[in-house]
């Protein structure tokens, strides 16, 4: 199945994207986090990207529709996969549209997880990712149980750079301007399925699973 996970920031594209991988033979593309290792790198890539990066604002499309043109073309894509913060505005869908043609392949489904702006904010400033195992956590959310098994694995709880109230405000920003008449054009594309994401985190793997017909 070859989805897009499309969502505001903290409204869990991450987080259910880790639990389709686990469930299904898919891959997740996530230019976010494509990104974050090309500054952790020092690339030329991440140095040109980290600027942007830090203070909320997209990334060139030119950088990023290079990411994704290089990650479609692997062969573990075959097995189906979940695009992860991408496309982020309407000239990025159109690019993937024109990418997908190129490659034979076509979308099955845009998974909107609507989540309301208010609780947003306590969701990034309490994410947390282990070091050691790359799972998504939150000091807020996350069962103790779960924050403690980081640690006992020998991992760290780490906290992105731009999980701070002023960068995610901005962040907040750039999806309503840009990301947003997306919703739109994938309805037009007959591929939007909508999913409510708040609430319980198994909840709302349920409903993705139900509207994917997983
Ligand atoms: P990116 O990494 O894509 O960040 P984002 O879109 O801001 O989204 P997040 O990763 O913050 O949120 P998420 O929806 O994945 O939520 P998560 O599952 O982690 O992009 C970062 C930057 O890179 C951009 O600002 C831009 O500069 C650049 N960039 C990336 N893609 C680009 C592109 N295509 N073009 C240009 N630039 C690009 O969940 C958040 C927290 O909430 C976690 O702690 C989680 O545990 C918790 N949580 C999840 N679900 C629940 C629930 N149901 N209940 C309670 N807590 C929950
Ligand atoms: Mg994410």
């Amino acid at each position: 199945m070859k989805i897009v996970f499309l969502g505001a920031p903290g409204s869990g594209k991450g987080t259910q994207a880790q639990r389709l991988v686990a469930d299904f033979s898919m891959v997740q593309i996530s230019t976010g986090d494509l990104l974050r290792e090309a500054v952790a790198a020092g690339t030329e890539l991440g140095r040109r990207a980290k600027q942007a990066m830090d203070a909320g604002e997209l990334v060139s499309d030119e950088i990023v529709l290079g990411m994704i043109r290089d990650r479609l073309q692997k062969p573990d894509v075959d097995g189906g996969f979940i695009l992860d913060g991408f496309p982020r505005n309407l000239s990025q869908a159109h690019s993937l549209e024109s990418m997908l043609a190129e490659l034979g392949k076509r979308l099955d489904a845009a998974v909107l997880l609507d989540v309301d702006f208010d609780i947003l904010m306590k969701r990034l400033t309490g994410r947390r990712t282990c070091s050691k195992t790359g799972k998504l956590l939150n000091v807020y959310f996350s069962p103790q149980a779960e924050l403690d098994a980081c640690g006992a694995a020998g991992g760290e709880l780490i906290q992105r750079a731009d999980d701070n109230e002023e960068t995610i405000g901005n962040r907040l920003d750039v999806y309503r301007q840009q990301t947003e008449p997306l919703i739109a054009y994938f309805e037009q594309a007959g591929l939007l399925r909508t999913v409510a994401g708040a609430g319980d985190m198994d909840a709302v793997y349920a409903r993705i699973k139900g509207v994917l017909g997983l």
